[in-house]
């Protein structure tokens, strides 16, 4: 991968971005307030993810936290007080810039995303979780949507998000109990790939990344984008959508994978696809 190690690197105040060999470590970086989202947070982080998705240095996100959490949710003073006080149109705009990257733009990113979850995941920090492509945990991270306990709804897209991969008994009885769970019961729940022990979280998630980045980056992007479009579809619709997608991922891969891949499999008898990758660089 071209990379441009003189450009300047992205956030640097409430987000912080690390690259390492073609992933972009991106860390929530309020640890004294365990990670809360507030509204400077937002604005930081949606100017990151933007400047991140052109930026050769990155092929993969991680999304994680610093310190002991992944994320305790949305920031009560720095989030729900400060729009309480601003105006109307201000307000509006603090609510948009969140969702714009907690679901908008996270969910229908040009690369790959993970969030590898560290430590506590409370509210509104279950938006993000959800609309990264992956997750892995620590097994022993607190997860909870404790806003039952403190006066509101989930609210934002919680709500919704939790219903894409929670079933609805599990969803409805942590919405209403606000009891906490951890990284093995969330990924019982299918809130995570994986819940593993600390000590490899790191690790396992680079090597996931890492696998992804081995992966033809077009035919990627519209794999996910395939998938997640797809099962908002009835099947009529879904079966001609993806019909066309597959033209059109042949149309916009300068890889031409598609080609390589059938030439060195019937032709060539170079590569098996049920064993791994076509060979990338052949021409
Ligand atoms: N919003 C604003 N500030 C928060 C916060 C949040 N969601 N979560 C933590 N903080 C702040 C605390 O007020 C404290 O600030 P202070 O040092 O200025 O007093 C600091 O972060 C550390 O928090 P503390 O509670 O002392 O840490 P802890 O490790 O004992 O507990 C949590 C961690 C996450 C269990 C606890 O902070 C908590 O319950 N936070 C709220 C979680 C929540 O309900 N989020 C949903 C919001 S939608």
């Amino acid at each position: 991968m071209a990379t441009d190690e003189s450009k300047p690197i992205p956030g640097g105040n409430t987000v912080l971005v690390e690259f390492d060999e073609g992933i972009a470590w991106v860390h929530l970086n309020r640890p004294e307030k365990r990670n809360a989202m507030s509204m400077e947070l937002a604005r930081e982080m949606n100017a990151v993810l933007d400047a991140l998705e052109t930026d050769d240095r990155c092929g993969v996100i991680v999304l994680t936290g610093k310190g002991e959490a992944f994320s305790a949710g949305m920031d009560l003073q720095g989030f729900f007080r400060a729009s309480d006080a601003v105006s109307d149109v201000e307000r509006h705009r603090a609510y948009r810039e969140t969702r714009a990257w907690q679901w908008r733009t996270l969910m229908h990113y040009a690369k790959p995303t993970i969030a590898m979850v560290n430590g506590w995941c409370f509210g509104g920090a279950f938006t993000p979780l959800i609309c990264c492509d992956l997750a892995i945990t620590d097994q022993d991270a607190v997860f909870g949507l404790s806003e039952i306990n403190w006066g509101i709804i989930p609210g934002g897209v919680v709500s919704k998000a939790i219903a894409t991969l929670m079933g609805d008994r599990e969803a409805l009885y942590y919405v209403m109990t606000g009891e906490k769970f951890d990284g093995r019961r969330a990924k019982e729940l299918r809130l995570v790939n994986e819940a593993v022990p600390a000590a490899e979280l790191k690790e396992r998630t680079r090597a996931l990344a890492q696998v992804l980045l081995t992966k033809n980056p077009t035919v990627l992007r519209q794999a996910r984008m395939a998938y997640k479009y797809a099962r908002e579809m009835d099947w009529e619709l879904a079966a001609e959508y993806l019909t066309a997608k597959v033209d059109q991922t042949t149309f916009v891969d300068r890889e031409r994978g598609r080609e390589k891949g059938l030439a060195q499999f019937l032709d060539e008898k170079s590569f098996k696809p049920g064993f791994g990758h076509y060979n990338r660089d052949a021409e």
